[in-house]
């Protein structure tokens, strides 16, 4: 049977049944397939595609049009499944006007089922209007990676009492500004469970902890893929970088010791063929 693709009210309704969401990163058609195949409940196409796919040190270069051709081959190859296309760098900051219209491109050009930015009251304009515009928001606060140099690096946040209780003023804001979820990344467990208690909305952690209303993680780190750095909060659940530099060295073995290709995997002739063009050429 086909699986049937969730609403935000499916996902609400986990939330009031205590029914975790887990969800994944995936930025090309493949890794979405095999996302959706395993029955993920979302699939986020983050701007972490920056780091994963193109290889910059963050997410900062990372633009509209790259998210959106990934968005685009994203839904291709998980039709069924809830997808948030995350907003890059600079796509919303500058004025509530550009926000809407870049949120409104992800919907349009790619067909996403919501969007998702970073950050918590001062985005809260943008939340609103894109709201407002008939699309769905998901906030994320924490660790925001695209204000990783305000924040003094890639480090974990609301560890005192005062930042918590910012993040918690944060995370009420952005549910009254209409948002229907809310990512919390990097952040201690305590402060991610007052969160989720405080809001009504889904309150999903990276990095924050097991009491969440579900678990995001990046599908190059479940994988085993991302060789750059591995976050504490990061469980690897393949290695598949060893695995595959395994396989194009023994690929590469095979050509060099004359054993690849086979005649198995080769083209035969049309039968009588050969004779026909050797005489031609003789
Ligand atoms: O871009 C992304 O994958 C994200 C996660 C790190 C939360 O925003």
């Amino acid at each position: 049977m086909d699986k049937k693709k969730l609403t935000r009210w499916d996902l609400q309704q986990m939330k009031d049944s205590g029914e975790k969401a887990v969800w994944i990163t995936a930025y090309d058609y493949w890794n979405a397939s095999f996302a959706e195949k395993a029955g993920m409940d979302m699939i986020l196409v983050g701007d972490s595609l920056g780091m994963c796919v193109y290889g910059y040190e963050g997410t900062v270069p990372v633009t509209m049009d790259q998210c959106i051709c990934h968005c685009e081959a994203v839904r291709r190859g998980a039709k069924s499944t809830f997808i948030i296309g995350d907003m890059p760098f600079l796509s919303y900051q500058v004025s509530v006007e550009n926000a809407v219209l870049n949120a409104g491109r992800f919907h349009k050009e790619a067909g996403v089922d919501a969007i998702k930015l970073e950050g918590g009251k001062r985005v809260c304009p943008q939340i609103r209007a894109i709201c407002d515009g008939g699309m769905l928001v998901m906030g994320h606060i924490g660790l925001t990676p695209q204000s990783s140099g305000q924040l003094g690096g890639f480090k974990a946040q609301g560890r005192t009492a005062r930042a918590a209780y910012e993040l918690i003023e944060d995370a009420k804001a952005i549910q009254e500004a209409g948002a229907f979820a809310l990512l919390v990344e990097a952040v201690p467990p305590e402060v991610c469970d007052i969160i989720r208690t405080t809001l009504t909305i889904p309150v999903y952690s990276i990095g924050a902890g097991i009491d969440a209303d579900g678990q995001l993680m990046i599908s190059s780190d479940v994988a085993g893929v991302f060789q750059a750095f591995t976050p504490k909060f990061v469980k690897k659940y393949e290695n598949l970088a060893e695995k595959t530099i395994q396989a194009f060295s023994a690929y590469k073995e095979d050509v060099k010791q004359g054993r690849f290709p086979a005649p198995e995997h080769t083209y035969k002739m049309v039968e009588g063929e050969l004779e026909k063009l050797q005489t031609k050429l003789n």
